[in-house]
């Protein structure tokens, strides 16, 4: 059953029996890449939320990382500038999950075991475990004016995200679903018509409370840079594997330690 704090803020339709759909939600996420929960979170745990988040921000990370859109080591195969190695760039701040009270309401989505089952059968998992480390269960992330979330895939095949503050213009995500690979191999040709702006993606239209779930590691993605306002994504982050940790190199980047 929820847990009554947790029913408390959640989005009118979430409070009866909507988690027992996973089934026929799963085939939608399968197809489209991406599933997204419009007020997931009521206004008045919206409220709640954007609180904690806000005495959070003065302790945050601030980081500007490089990576080409696979996140992986420069190939000597390629060309500097082709699809394959070129440079994106992200800038953002972020609170990692040690910073989080214990006794937060986003600790409690995340460790409730009616909402992870959910996410279970939707993801077709057998379990999700949280992170070995202390830091990147939950992160809180926040992009002020000009900060931005370069073109890339993931390296894990799902992501969940909870938009607890949008911004008043920019920041606007924006995918391809499914377009990674092509006869089996990937598709550098295509990739390369998007870093040139040839070709546009799936704009997401995101409102606060809103909840989503995406397979990231076949969908390229970005979020444009934010132009005014701030905006702040949570991300509930889980391994199919117990034990496993975010690598030192990642932890160093976003979080400034590990
Ligand atoms: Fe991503």
């Amino acid at each position: 059953m929820l847990d009554f704090e947790i029913k408390s803020i959640l989005g009118e339709k979430y409070k009866n029996g909507f988690f027992e759909k996973a089934s026929s939600l799963s085939n939608i996420l399968h197809k489209e890449g991406i599933l997204v929960f419009n007020s997931f979170i009521s206004p008045v745990g919206l409220i709640k939320i954007q609180k904690e988040a806000a005495i959070l921000k003065p302790n945050s990370f601030k980081s500007s990382s490089e990576y080409n859109v696979y996140v992986s080591d420069y190939d000597d195969n390629f060309p500097p500038e082709s699809p394959r190695n070129r440079i994106m760039s992200t800038t953002k701040k972020c609170i990692p999950n040690d910073l989080i009270p214990k006794g937060s309401i986003l600790q409690k989505l995340y460790d409730s075991s009616y909402l992870k089952n959910f996410f279970c059968e939707l993801l077709s998992k057998d379990n999700l475990y949280p992170y070995e480390d202390s830091l990147s269960s939950i992160n809180i992330n926040y992009y002020d004016k000009g900060d931005a979330l370069g073109w890339h895939f993931d390296n894990s095949d799902f992501t969940i995200t909870l938009l607890v503050k949008n911004c008043i213009k920019g920041g606007i995500y924006e995918f391809f679903n499914d377009i990674r690979y092509k006869d089996g191999k990937e598709d550098y040709a295509f990739v390369e018509r998007i870093l040139n702006n040839e070709v546009y993606g799936t704009k997401v239209d995101s409102f606060e409370g809103d909840l989503m779930i995406f397979k990231g590691n076949k969908s390229i993605h970005q979020v444009t840079a934010v132009e005014e306002g701030e905006r702040i994504l949570v991300t509930f982050n889980y391994n199919e594997k117990m034990g496993v940790s975010l690598s030192e190199k990642s932890r160093k980047t976003f979080f400034g330690r590990i």
